[in-house]
């Protein structure tokens, strides 16, 4: 961003929709050109996210799914629920929305080099951990091994399909993928993304742990690298509220002393376990 400014992080700036994919039946990537200056690369770090504003509409926090080495462009990929999110899906190429970011703290990845990294997250969550992946790929040297657990509800739900393919033949790179339901052409796992945890093997003490999903799937999955016992300090996990502004004014994402938009998305497990153990505060 250029100015630190709060009247610049709230001013959205025009972004240009550059292309549209429907990766699954409800959830589509928006890729954008944002061009809201003379500097027009646009840096963020794996996990931060942007606040996208539909005019006539309203705005909504939807996280970065691109590689942050290309600064041209940025891709988010977004689930269609409400009015904002449906707002989004009905836009065409050439459309401009508004946009404001990038905002939040992103997943540790300096504290994970020389680490194994493991990623378990579902459905959309796979999305903010998109960058994550295409950041270890990169810098391959600095990481350990590289696991990623999915779930998604059907094989047809299942976000990028072709990457996974692709990623999954790499050395020392472990990509497990589970489904609720399958259907006749699904060979692969069927069931909860925990389920997936024996088929792998965590050098507690080596891993770094990144979780994204809904709640009760990250308790869960809290509990299975517990169980393995991997340190509290080195889970991290995404927590999602409804948010306004996006930079610690308006309180809409408190969460006792921490604000989620400003102190996270991104948290170490023992500064939010307490706060887990309660819906949506
Ligand atoms: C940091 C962060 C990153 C996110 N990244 C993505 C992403 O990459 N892709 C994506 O599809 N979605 C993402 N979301 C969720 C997204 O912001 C909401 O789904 C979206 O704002 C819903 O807006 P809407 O107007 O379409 O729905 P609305 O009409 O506002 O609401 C539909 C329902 O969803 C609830 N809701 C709205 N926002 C949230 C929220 N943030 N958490 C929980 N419930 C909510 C409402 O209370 C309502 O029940 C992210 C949220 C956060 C906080
Ligand atoms: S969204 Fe306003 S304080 Fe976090």
């Amino acid at each position: 961003m250029k100015s630190e400014t709060y009247i610049d992080t709230m001013m959205p700036q025009p972004a240009v929709i550059r292309k549209i994919v429907w990766d699954t039946e409800d959830t589509f990537s928006l890729t954008l050109e944002p061009g809201g200056g003379d500097d027009c690369a646009f840096r963020f770090l794996p996990g931060q996210f942007n606040m996208l504003y539909v005019l006539g509409v309203g705005e909504s926090a939807i996280s970065i799914s691109s590689d942050p080495s290309k600064q041209s462009s940025i891709v988010h990929t977004i689930h269609r629920l409400g009015f904002v999110t449906s707002a989004l899906s009905r836009l065409k190429r050439g459309d401009i929305i508004g946009l404001r970011g990038p905002f939040g703290a992103g997943w540790p990845m300096d504290k994970s080099k020389g680490m194994d990294v493991c990623i378990i997250t579902g459905g959309i969550g796979l999305a903010p951990l998109r960058p994550v992946l295409y950041s270890l790929f990169r810098n391959r040297k600095n990481y350990g091994r590289i696991i990623l657990l999915y779930g998604a509800r059907s094989p047809l739900d299942m976000l990028y399909r072709v990457e996974l393919e692709q990623w999954s033949k790499l050395p020392d790179v472990n990509i497990l993928v589970t489904v609720d339901h399958g259907d006749s052409s699904w060979k692969g796992h069927i069931g909860v993304v925990t389920k997936l945890f024996s088929y792998v093997d965590i050098n507690a003490l080596q891993t770094i742990a990144m979780i994204c999903g809904p709640e009760i799937m990250m308790r869960f999955t809290i509990q299975e690298l517990r169980q393995r016992a991997v340190p509290s300090e080195q889970i991290f996990i995404s927590m999602e509220r409804n948010m306004k502004c996006g930079i610690g004014l308006c309180g809409h994402c408190q969460c006792g002393p921490k604000f989620v938009c400003k102190d996270g998305p991104v948290f170490a497990l023992p500064q939010v376990s307490h706060l887990l153990e309660k819906k949506e505060i």
